[in-house]
């Protein structure tokens, strides 16, 4: 029986393939008021502001590839049983080739109906315009869980962290929830490590083990430990 890592992702771990992170330095929210484009409010008010926002980050996720990162959580699964639980909408988990991923806040390359939210439709790198409808003639809008919005996929995530035996978190800052709480669904007893440049206040963590280090450089570092510990 293959012991079970649970892998929570963050924009940091897309930090070096070009996608910008939202907090810190040149995060994105630095730039937008998170509620006119990124909430049901800015939606109502605003649509074609909330379509362009999306339609910009969807071009810059077409122009990203899969880091090592991405390609070292792939490797672990010869040895383990490895869900990705992550907070990214990009699909460089997909492309690097990783077989279970649960994406808590939506997938930039899908759209979603308006008025029936099970209609949910693969549109890839195409943007999304006013005026383009779903099957029932509603307006389309991004399959993305906005700010105030509820997190379906959190019931299925918390139930796949629950007999985890290692938990991995890189590149974010936990400071969403619930995905940030998720840290707390994992057996007590379950080994935990952290992969961040910046220390990340995860403090009312216990046996805990940080890395400070890009992605790019804990993962492989890490990868490498378990699959030959
Ligand atoms: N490698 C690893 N981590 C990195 C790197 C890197 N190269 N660069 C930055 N980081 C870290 C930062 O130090 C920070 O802790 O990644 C984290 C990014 O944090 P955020 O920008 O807050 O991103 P995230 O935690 O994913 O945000 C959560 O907030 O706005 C919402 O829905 C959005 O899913 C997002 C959620």
């Amino acid at each position: 029986m293959k012991k079970k890592i649970i892998v929570l992702t963050g924009a940091g771990i897309s930090a070096e393939s070009g996608l910008q992170t939202f907090r810190g330095s040149n995060g994105l929210w630095n730039g937008y008021n998170i509620y006119e484009v990124a909430s049901p409010q800015g939606w109502q008010k605003d649509p074609a502001m909330v379509l362009d926002f999306y339609n910009m980050r969807r071009r810059e996720v077409a122009k990203a590839k899969p880091n090592l990162a991405h390609k070292v959580l792939v490797e672990l699964e010869k040895k383990f049983e490895v869900i990705i639980i992550t907070q990214n909408i990009d699909n460089l988990h997909e492309q690097a080739g990783s077989s279970h991923i649960i994406h808590l806040h939506g997938e930039i390359i899908k759209a979603q109906s308006t008025t029936n939210p099970e209609l949910i439709y693969n549109i890839e790198f195409e943007d999304i315009e006013i005026g383009q409808t779903c099957e029932l003639g509603s307006q389309l809008r991004p399959f993305i869980v906005w700010f105030g919005e509820a997190v379906p996929m959190i019931e299925k995530a918390v139930h796949k962290c629950a007999d985890a035996d290692i938990l991995i978190v890189v590149g974010t800052s936990l400071q969403v929830y619930p995905a940030a709480g998720l840290i707390h669904e994992v057996p007590s007893v379950s080994k935990k490590y952290i992969i961040d440049p910046e220390a990340v206040h995860a403090s009312p963590f216990k046996n805990i083990e940080y890395i400070k280090a890009t992605a790019t450089e804990g993962l492989p570092m890490l990868v490498n430990q378990l699959l030959h510990d």
